[in-house]
């Protein structure tokens, strides 16, 4: 059962994509071998699927968050295969009435991982019905309505949630509580992501050369999701402007066609970093002033701009707002000016 909703529409590309998703799906990696990088939590992850194998018990409930295309959805997809479950997807603006999430629940078989993207939408209602089943693989369901309603309690099956967000933060307590294993996911280093690279075009059969896997590790934003991205529009631009071998040319090219800088950083990130300078003096300023100046979604800022232009050093996050820092306006080449 594969659910999507319009909240899987693609942060990055902003629209949803079934071909990219397809594409996806094929360079997943299947197992904690294939799996590049993460290795503190594939440490974790491993230990305690192994122990849950000796016991024949399903792996405690599992959260990961940090931003998108880290590899999430991946993971759960490794998870699944490695306890040798089958893993049913879904999100949390999904599952809109505690309905909804009974017969999700109800329809799992022993040992199933139940993925919820998104975890952070769950409707409160909804959340209700999930802690019984998280604590004990118990829902309680309400019959009839006003005073005559009775609660009926029901068995389901022992299996694994698996949650993810991009917002730790709008987790609320109880729910990141029952969660027994919680893993944020960082960022790759380059040598990771020219390995993700690496292993991509092996799958997809592209021609790449050394010194530009070299470079185009630096210009993915050192997101898995991104660099197997730009393996596919280089892949056409070699098709079409070369003999199919991607080279350092070949992607210089399309770097330039698709406006991404030596910092992988696209036209509306730059757009957010020069919002802050030209309009804010550089700042500090907050979200909903840059959203507003943007025309961005304030979340889409918070979950998608920020944590990389953060990572590299682009901007800084104080109690007063947002601030440009000096590398980003050496970036930009705009010259910093002393506010009065
Ligand atoms: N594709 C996406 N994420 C990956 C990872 N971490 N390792 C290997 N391939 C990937």
């Amino acid at each position: 059962m594969i659910e999507r909703d319009s909240s899987e529409l693609d942060p990055i590309l902003k629209k949803d994509d079934a071909e990219e998703r397809v594409f996806e799906d094929d360079l997943r990696p299947g197992t904690f071998t294939d799996y590049i990088g993460q290795e503190q939590i594939k440490k974790g992850l491993l230990l305690a699927i192994t122990a849950a194998k000796q016991r024949s018990e399903p792996i405690d409930h599992v959260l990961l968050y940090g931003p998108p295309g880290l590899g999430k959805t991946t993971l759960a997809h490794v998870i699944a295969n490695e306890m040798g479950g089958t893993i049913k997807i879904t999100s949390g603006p999904a599952i809109e009435r505690p309905a909804d999430l009974a017969s999700l629940l109800t329809n799992l078989e022993e040992g199933d991982i139940l993925f919820i993207d998104e975890i952070h939408r769950l409707p409160r209602t909804v959340e209700e019905i999930l802690y019984p089943a998280m604590e004990d693989y118990v829902i309680d369901i309400m019959l009839g309505k006003g005073p005559s309603a009775q609660s009926l309690r029901l068995d389901i099956p022992k299996f694994t949630l698996i949650g993810a967000t991009t917002r730790f933060g709008a987790l609320s307590g109880p729910m990141r509580d029952r969660f027994g294993l919680v893993h944020r996911l960082e960022y790759y280093s380059p040598d990771q992501i020219e390995s993700i690279i690496a292993r991509s075009a092996n799958i997809l059969d592209i021609k790449i050369d050394k010194p530009a896997l070299e470079k185009m590790s630096f210009r993915t934003r050192l997101t898995p999701r991104i660099a197997n991205r730009l393996i596919k529009r280089v892949r056409d631009f070699a098709q079409v402007h070369g003999d199919g071998v991607v080279t350092s040319d070949i992607l210089d090219g399309t770097l330039k066609l698709l406006d991404i800088d030596e910092y992988g950083l696209e036209n509306s990130d730059r757009r957010v970093l020069r919002t802050i300078i030209d309009h804010y003096g550089g700042g500090p300023v907050g979200v909903s002033a840059i959203a507003a100046a943007t025309g961005e979604e304030r979340l889409t800022i918070e979950d998608v701009y920020e944590p990389y232009l953060i990572q590299i050093g682009f901007l800084q996050r104080s109690h007063r707002g947002r601030i440009a820092t000096d590398k980003a306006y050496g970036h930009l080449g705009i010259e910093k000016t002393d506010k009065e």
